[in-house]
């Protein structure tokens, strides 16, 4: 059984989705959750479904090994970001290499990097016209969003798409595919 560890700064529905497909699986487990948002609903979440919950700041990320050691005292074999806003540090990428896996919310390379996040991808997305949007599941480097990209799946737009629907139908892939990709690249990998 490997074990994972989510980093979450936000809602945290995809943590939760995450956590609730590995319950009946043998594969992984989510084992714990850890937050730079000390107002994440990402907490209320983890307290309910009964996973750690490991609050830190962005310096202790950035300056200390303290994400690390807990990560090893924990044993975590996969990091998933789902909605985690900061930059994996350098000596956290170089422990777990292609262990750490990210989604965005759009096909990037097309409205990614530092500051297109959540509501503001769906925003561009928007005031572009764009007539596809979608999902990148990729690998984590130390860059925003630019490692390599292991899946990627789209959507239709209608020209009547709020950012809202936007960011509904783009939801609704993430809950499908994040999971089972998850999975995969944990059975296909030693
Ligand atoms: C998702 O759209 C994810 O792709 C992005 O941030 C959002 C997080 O949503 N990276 P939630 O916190 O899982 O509800």
């Amino acid at each position: 059984m490997k074990r994972i560890a989510i980093f979450a700064s936000g809602n945290g529905s995809n943590a939760e989705n995450i956590i609730n497909h590995f319950r009946s699986k043998q594969t992984a487990e989510v084992v714990l959750i850890l937050t730079n948002n000390k107002k994440a609903f990402v907490k209320v979440r983890a307290e309910r479904l009964r996973i750690p919950c490991i609050t830190f700041t962005s310096a202790e990320l950035k300056e200390t090994d303290a994400i690390l050691n807990r990560l090893n005292e924990f044993r975590i074999d996969y990091i998933v970001l789902a909605g985690f806003l900061l930059l994996i540090p350098a000596s956290i990428i170089q422990t777990y290499p292609k262990k750490i896996i990210n989604i965005h919310p759009a096909l990037l390379p097309k409205y990614g990097g530092k500051g297109m996040y959540g509501d503001f991808v769906h925003q561009a997305v928007y005031h572009a016209q764009e007539k596809i949007s979608g999902i990148t599941i990729h690998y984590v480097n130390e860059y925003y969003d630019e490692g390599t990209i292991i899946f990627q799946t789209s959507c239709s737009l209608l020209p009547a798409d709020t950012p809202e629907i936007i960011a509904q139908k783009v939801h609704e892939l993430e809950y499908k595919h994040y999971p089972a990709e998850i999975e995969k690249i944990i059975n296909h990998s030693d």
